[in-house]
């Protein structure tokens, strides 16, 4: 189905040169991804050009609507006929976690690159398929990658490189919580995000799984076991569509609300996590702090252009936190954007997510996170899941 979105610049790059895009999935995720591969090239000179080739929906209308509003080539309404398309290279899958694992391992095994919205999968078993295929289809030079996008955020991605550099000395901990409110109302329908057999887990996997890799991350090292609560506030809600109506039919909630655990990571380094859809007034509130022997920082995504830095070593009384302005052009990813203090946002992340994935795809070089992290996230929330059955028993990750 050729779209009048034909006449976009993507387009036509799609029939005549660089990396054909197809995604499947075209809500949040596929909105925030589209804005990515529209914008990489644009701004960051690549050695390939995405060419967004082909997006997939099941409502035919609606997917053709949807790709001329992003600038899509093409509409497809069978994620199996758009991996089919010749002109389609790297397959990118912002669908919920239910349909991660056949449609990964469909475009590995059809020859394509995958980008995999997080967390990767619905379960280990899923999880483990899907890092299989990747080992298999990487010996072939193809390449996977899972969105934990929060990693491209310049902030995050230079208090990583001053992590390495050993700014803040040995770990000690990692704190992290991650919090929304935007079922707080008991009336909320039950969205597929409240469905067990849709998304897997609640705010574990949505938001856990974010901070799980973000703190194994701006650490270097894993999580090796975890001690849990979770818990379901609201155990029924009304069905979707019937809201309102006086006469809602409900239905159960099968995840958690909200999850809380610490963790262990390799070094002995203690870890806490947060992740709640119940935080009345936190929208996206995601809050990583790292203390060391030699210094802390501190992050806060709703000022994702600053650092905090304490400095541990410098005499103190003049030391304590001082602000860091991640816009400098030496800043990781900030060579491409505006002059310094111009600021960035949320949607940066997913351009440079694409520019990360086409640099690796083209350097013929493994993209992270792979999917063997995604797998290892995967381990640490069923982990979680495990010890909050168990009251809170500490519960090993498997290495
Ligand atoms: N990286 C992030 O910050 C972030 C944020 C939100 C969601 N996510 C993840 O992205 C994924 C999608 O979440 P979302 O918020 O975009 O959900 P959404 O409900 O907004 O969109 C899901 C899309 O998938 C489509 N879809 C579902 N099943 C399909 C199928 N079988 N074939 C074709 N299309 C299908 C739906 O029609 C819809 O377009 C989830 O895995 C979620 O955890 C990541």
């Amino acid at each position: 189905m050729e779209s009048p979105a034909a006449q976009h610049p993507e387009a036509r790059q799609a029939e005549t040169q660089g990396l054909g895009v197809g995604m499947v999935g075209y809500a949040f995720m596929g909105a925030a991804h589209s804005q990515g591969w529209r914008t990489a090239a644009r701004v960051f000179d690549l050695p390939l050009r995405p060419a967004m080739a082909a997006i997939c929906g099941r409502d035919p209308d609606a997917v053709r609507a949807a790709a001329d509003k992003h600038g899509w080539a093409a509409a497809e309404t069978d994620w199996r006929a758009l991996i089919a398309r010749d002109d389609v290279q790297l397959v990118d899958v912002c669908t919920p976690g239910d349909s991660h694992a056949e449609i990964a391992i469909a475009a590995l095994e059809a020859g394509k690159h995958v980008l995999c919205e997080k967390p990767l999968a619905n379960s280990v078993a899923e999880a483990e398929a899907m890092a299989a295929a990747a080992r298999r289809a990487r010996a072939r030079g193809q390449r996977a990658m899972v969105g934990f996008n929060y990693r491209r955020t310049p902030a995050i991605a230079q208090a990583r490189r001053m992590v390495a550099g050993g700014r803040i000395g040995v770990l000690r901990h990692v704190r992290v919580t991650y919090l929304q409110d935007w079922i707080v109302d008991p009336e909320f329908p039950l969205v597929w995000r409240l469905r067990r057999e849709q998304a897997g887990s609640g705010a574990l996997g949505d938001l856990g799984a974010h901070i799980v890799d973000l703190a194994q991350y701006l650490a270097g090292e894993r999580l090796v076991g975890v001690s849990a609560l979770t818990e379901t506030f609201v155990r029924d809600r009304p069905l979707p569509g019937t809201a309102g109506s006086g006469t809602a039919a409900r239905g159960p909630v099968t995840v958690d609300d909200a999850a809380l655990f610490t963790g262990r990571l390799a070094s002995g380094a203690l870890a806490s996590f947060e992740a709640s859809r119940f935080a009345a007034g936190r929208k996206n509130s995601l809050r990583i702090e790292l203390n060391g022997d030699h210094g802390s920082l501190a992050f806060d995504l709703e000022r994702l252009n600053e650092l905090s830095f304490h400095d541990h070593t410098a005499p103190a009384a003049d030391s304590g936190f001082r602000r860091i302005l991640v816009t400098e052009p030496d800043h990781p990813y900030l060579e491409a954007w505006w002059p310094p203090g111009h600021g960035l946002g949320y949607d940066h992340t997913f351009v440079h997510q694409a520019r990360d994935m086409v640099a690796a795809i083209a350097a013929g070089t493994d993209p992270e996170p792979s999917f063997e992290d995604g797998l290892q996230v995967q381990r640490v929330l069923a982990a979680v899941e495990d010890s909050a059955e168990k009251n809170c028993v500490y519960t090993p990750v498997p290495a």
